[in-house]
C-alpha cells in the first residue's frame, strides 16, 4: 500500500497591487456631508485607492505578476488560481479564467469564491486542502476587489469605507509540519443577508431600469447592525482558535485582521489580549478592500521585514453573509 506523507500548506510567496489614484478624507468632505474627524474616529480610515481604468482581473493579474517576479517563478508553474472576490469582472466567466489568461498561467485551472470580506480566509482554506491532499503543488490565492465599482458616492454611510486593491499568496506543500497553516474556524450565518448585500444584477433581481433607479447595484449596509455582529463575531473566533491551539497572547506574533473598522480590530485584539504593536494595520491607507485586506497586510509586513519565519499569526475576518472566521498560521518565509 502506498504511504501518504502528511503535508502542510505553507505560504511561500506574496504579491500586491494598489491603484495610483488616492481618495483622501478631504475629497469626501468635498462631495458629501462628512468630516475627516468623523471618518478617522469612527473607522480609522484616512485614504483609499480607486482603479480608474480596468477591472478586478487587471489588479489580480498585477498582484500575481508581482508575486511571480519576487519569486523569480514562471506563470507556467502555477497549478491553481483561486480568486476570492465580491466584484468579479462579469457574472461569468469566472474572474480566475480571465486572470489565468492575463498572467499566462497556461497549466492552471481555477475558480472564483464568493464569501465577501471573509473570502480570502475561505479561499485559503480551500487552497490549503488542495495542497494537503497532495494533488497540487503551487496554488495561488489572490484576493481582488474593485469596490469603487459597486459604491454609491451619494451614500455617506458606505462610500467613505471602501477602496480597490489586490494581493496574492502562493501556497506550496511542506513536510515540516511546524510551519504553514495549522488550523481554521470558519462560519456562515445567512441571517446576515438583510443587513449587508447588493441585491441587483443576480438571478433574483436581473438588471432593469427599475433596479438601477432603486440603486440596487450598489452595496447596501446597515452599519450599526453589522458592527454589532462583527465585534463579537471576529473577537470570539480569534480567541477560540487561540484556546483550541493552546496559544497565549505572548505566543502570538501578530493578529492579521480584516480591515473594515479600526474599532472592530481593537475589540478583537483586546479579546485576544494582544497589544496594538502586534496588530497588522493598513486600513488608514487603503480602507476596506474586502478580499484584499489580509493578503495586503501579509505582503507589506513580510516585505518590510516585520514578519519573520516562525512567527505565529492569527488571521481573522467578518463580512457579508454573514461569513466569518479565523486561521492560525506559522509563517514559513524568511
Ligand atoms: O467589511 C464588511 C463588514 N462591515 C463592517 O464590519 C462594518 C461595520 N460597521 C461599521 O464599521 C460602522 O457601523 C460604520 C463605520 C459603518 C458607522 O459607524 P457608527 O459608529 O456605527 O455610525 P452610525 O451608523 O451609528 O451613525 C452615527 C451617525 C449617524 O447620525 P445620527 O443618525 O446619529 O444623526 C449617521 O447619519 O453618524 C452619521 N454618519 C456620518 N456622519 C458623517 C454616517 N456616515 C457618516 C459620515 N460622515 N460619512
Amino acid at each position: 500500500m502506498q504511504e501518504y506523507k502528511k503535508l502542510n500548506a505553507v505560504i511561500t510567496g506574496v504579491g500586491m497591487f494598489v491603484p495610483e489614484k488616492v481618495m483622501d478624507n478631504a475629497y469626501f468632505e468635498s462631495i458629501i456631508d462628512t468630516s475627516d474627524e468623523w471618518i478617522t474616529t469612527r473607522t480609522g480610515i484616512k485614504e483609499r485607492r480607486k482603479l480608474e481604468n480596468g477591472a478586478t482581473s487587471d489588479m489580480a493579474a498585477k498582484a500575481i505578476l508581482d508575486l511571480l517576479k519576487s519569486k523569480n517563478m514562471s506563470a507556467e508553474e502555477i497549478d491553481v488560481i483561486i480568486i476570492p472576490t465580491a466584484t468579479p469582472d462579469m457574472l461569468f466567466p469566472a474572474t480566475a479564467c480571465i486572470v489565468q489568461r492575463k498572467v499566462g498561467a497556461v497549466n492552471a485551472w481555477g475558480f472564483d469564491l464568493l464569501a465577501a470580506c471573509s473570502g480570502f480566509l475561505f479561499a485559503l482554506q480551500v487552497g490549503r486542502s488542495l495542497i494537503e491532499s497532495g494533488s497540487y503543488k503551487k496554488v495561488i490565492v489572490c484576493g481582488s476587489d474593485k469596490m469603487t465599482s459597486i459604491t454609491d458616492y451619494t451614500d455617506r454611510n458606505t462610500c467613505i469605507l471602501f477602496g480597490d486593491a489586490s494581493a496574492a499568496v502562493l501556497l506550496e506543500p511542506t513536510e515540516d509540519l511546524s510551519i504553514g497553516i495549522q488550523d481554521s474556524i470558519l462560519k456562515v450565518d445567512g441571517n446576515g443577508e438583510e443587513h449587508l448585500h447588493m441585491k441587483g444584477g443576480g438571478s433574483l433581481n436581473p438588471p432593469t431600469h427599475e433596479t438601477v433607479d432603486k440603486k440596487m447595484h450598489y452595496i447596501y449596509q446597515d452599519g450599526k447592525a453589522v458592527y454589532k455582529a462583527a465585534v463579537p463575531g471576529m473577537a470570539n473566533v480569534s480567541y477560540e482558535i487561540m484556546q483550541k491551539n493552546n496559544l497565549t497572547s505572548d505566543d502570538v506574533a501578530y493578529l492579521v485582521p480584516h480591515q473594515a473598522n479600526l474599532r472592530i480590530i481593537d475589540a478583537t485584539a483586546k479579546r485576544m489580549g494582544v497589544g496594538k504593536e502586534k496588530v497588522m494595520i493598513n486600513i488608514n491607507k487603503y480602507g476596506n478592500t474586502t478580499t484584499a485586506t489580509i493578503p495586503l497586510c501579509l505582503t507589506e509586513y513580510s516585505r518590510n521585514g516585520k514578519l519573520k519565519k516562525g512567527d505565529k499569526i492569527i488571521l481573522a475576518a467578518f463580512g457579508a453573509g454573514y461569513t466569518w472566521g479565523s486561521m492560525y498560521i506559522v509563517w514559513g518565509m524568511d
